[in-house]
C-alpha cells in the first residue's frame, strides 16, 4: 500500500479500540498492532523528503550542438545532430561546501545507499536499486600514491551497475515496459538485474564469445537474451533494426541520456574519497567510453557546485588492448574521430568496441585534461593482473588489469612519475571471468591422486 503524503495526519492519529495496549505519543495513541503501519508511513515519509532533494531537470543538452530538449518525455539523441545528450539541473541550490558535507552527514541514513548518496546532483525520480556505488578507494600496497578504485564491489560485479539503475530508475518513471541494449557482456548482466528488480522486460544482444557468466547472469535474471555472431557494433545494428517495430527502447552506450548520469557518481566519489581533491591521473579501460564522460561530466559540476577544492582536473588516460585500440589510434593520429578497428580481438571483452559513439567527446576530454589514450598487449595485461593478484590480493577483471598496466607503462615512458597521485579503476571482478582467464593461463581441473 502507497501512503501518500496528504494522507499522512490521518494515518498517524489513527487509533483503534480493540486492542487495549495502547502507546501514548504527545498528540497520538498508536496501538501495539499499529507499529508496523507507524514504521511504514515514517518509511514512506523520509523517502518522500529524500526524493525532494533530488533536483528536477532543467533540460537536456546535446554535447555538440548545444540544442537543449525537454526532459518531459524519453530521449534517445539530439534531435538535430545525433549527438549525445547531457543532462542539466538548476544547480544553485546545492552550492557550497554545507550542501556539499551533508552528504556524508545525511548518508547513513537516507533511504537508498550508494551512489544515491549524491541526490542533490541526480534526477528526481524513485531508484531501481540494488545497492550500487560508493565502492571501495583500496591504497596500493606496494605503489605509495596508487589508489584502486574497487568496481567488482558492485551489483553484478562491475561498474555497469551505476548506469543501468539510473538508466532502469528513468525508464520506470517514463513508464517504459521494455528495454534493449547491444552489450560486450557486462551491460547486459547489469541491465537484466535492474530490469528484473523493476518488472520491466530485458531484451539483449551480445557477442556469442562474450565471457560466460555474462550469459548465465542475463539467463537466471529472466532477460530475453540473443547471442549474435559478431562484435558489439553487429548487435547494435540489430537493436536498431528492430526496436520500432518491437517497441524496445534503446539504452545503448550514448544514445539515451541516463547511463552517462549513473556513470558520473564514480567522478563524485573518487573526489570525495581522496577528501575533496582532485588526484593527478584517473586510468580508465576504454570501451564505449561511458565512464570517462560521466567522470568528466562530474568534474564539470563539482566546480560549478565549488564541492571540490580549486585544482587542475586529473589527467585522464584511456587504456585499451592493442588488439582493439580505435581511441588509442585517433589520439596519436590528432584526429577527431575514430575509424572502425578491424578484426577486433582481445581477452578484455569489455574493451572490443571498435567504434565508440561518444569517440570524440572521449577525444575531447582526453586532449583537454592533458591525459592520453594508451594501449597495451594481451599478454602485458594478463601480466599485470597475475602481478596484482599475487601481490595485492586483488582479482582484477582484464579491463582493470589494462589500468593497472598502463600505469607501469606510463611511469617508464615517464609521463607519470611515482610521486603523482592515482586512480586506476578495476571495472568489474575477476571472477566474472572465469572461462576467460581459464584459457588464457591454460588451466583444466584434474584429479590428484591421494
Ligand atoms: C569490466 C569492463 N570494463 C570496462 C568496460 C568499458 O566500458 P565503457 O564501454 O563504458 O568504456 C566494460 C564494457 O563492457 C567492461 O565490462
Ligand atoms: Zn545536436
Amino acid at each position: 500500500m502507497f501512503v501518500g503524503i496528504r494522507s499522512l495526519p490521518a494515518q498517524l492519529s489513527y487509533s483503534g479500540m480493540r486492542n487495549s495496549c495502547l502507546i501514548w505519543s504527545s498528540d497520538f495513541h498508536f496501538r501495539a498492532a499499529d507499529w508496523p503501519l507507524v514504521f511504514y508511513t515514517l518509511s514512506v515519509v523520509r523517502a518522500l523528503c529524500y526524493l525532494r532533494r533530488m533536483p528536477s531537470i532543467a533540460n537536456l543538452e546535446c554535447s555538440r550542438c548545444r540544442k537543449t530538449v525537454s526532459a518531459r518525455t524519453p530521449q534517445t539523441v539530439c534531435p538535430d545532430c545525433s549527438g549525445s545528450l547531457y543532462v542539466r539541473y538548476d544547480l544553485g541550490p546545492s552550492r557550497g561546501t554545507v550542501a556539499r558535507d551533508q552528504i556524508a552527514q545525511q548518508a547513513s541514513s537516507s533511504p537508498w545507499k550508494g551512489m544515491w548518496r549524491y541526490a542533490p546532483v541526480l534526477p528526481d525520480a524513485k531508484p531501481v536499486t540494488l545497492g550500487e556505488g560508493w565502492t571501495p578507494m583500496l591504497p596500493s600496497r606496494r605503489f605509495p600514491n596508487v589508489s584502486l578504485k574497487e568496481e567488482g564491489a558492485n551489483p553484478t560485479a562491475t561498474f555497469k551497475a551505476r548506469g543501468l539503475a539510473l538508466a532502469v530508475t528513468m525508464a520506470c518513471h517514463y513508464g517504459l515496459k521494455k528495454l534493449a541494449v547491444p552489450s560486450a557482456g557486462n551491460a547486459a548482466g547489469a541491465l537484466a538485474a535492474y530490469a528484473a528488480a523493476a518488472g520491466i522486460e530485458a531484451h539483449i544482444f551480445m557477442p556469442k564469445d562474450v565471457p560466460f557468466a555474462n550469459y548465465i547472469e542475463a539467463t537466471v535474471y529472466g532477460a530475453h537474451v540473443h547471442l549474435v555472431d559478431g562484435l558489439i557494433s553487429d548487435c547494435g545494428r540489430i537493436v536498431a533494426e528492430r526496436k520500432e517495430k518491437e517497441g524496445w527502447f534503446d539504452i545503448s552506450t550514448l544514445k539515451e541520456p541516463f547511463r552517462v548520469e549513473g556513470k558520473k557518481t564514480m567522478g563524485y566519489e573518487l573526489v570525495e574519497q581522496l577528501g575533496w581533491e582532485y588526484p593527478d591521473a584517473v586510468f580508465y579501460p576504454t570501451g564505449g567510453g561511458v565512464g570517462l564522460i560521466g567522470m568528466w561530466k562530474a568534474f564539470q559540476e563539482l566546480e560549478e557546485l565549488g564541492w571540490v577544492r580549486p585544482g587542475k582536473r586529473p589527467r585522464m588516460v584511456a587504456v585499451q588492448s592493442s588488439g582493439c585500440a580505435p581511441v588509442v589510434r585517433a589520439f596519436e593520429q590528432g584526429a577527431n574521430v575514430s575509424q572502425m578497428w578491424q578484426n577486433a580481438a582481445t581477452f578484455a571483452a569489455g574493451l572490443r568496441v571498435p567504434k565508440p559513439y561518444g569517440d570524440s567527446i572521449m577525444l575531447e576530454i582526453l586532449r583537454e585534461s592533458g591525459g592520453v589514450a594508451v594501449a597495451l598487449p594481451d599478454d602485458q595485461i594478463l601480466a599485470s593482473l597475475k602481478d596484482w593478484a599475487r601481490h595485492e590480493g586483488i582479482f582484477l577483471s582484464p579491463e582493470g588489469a589494462a589500468a593497472t598496466a598502463a600505469y607501469g607503462h606510463l611511469l617508464a615512458t615517464g609521463f607519470l612519475t611515482p610521486k603523482d597521485r592515482v586512480v586506476l579503476f578495476n571495472t568489474g571482478g575477476g571472477l566474472k571471468y572465469t572461462d576467460v582467464m581459464a584459457e588464457a593461463l591454460g588451466l583444466r581441473r584434474s584429479a590428484v591422486e591421494v
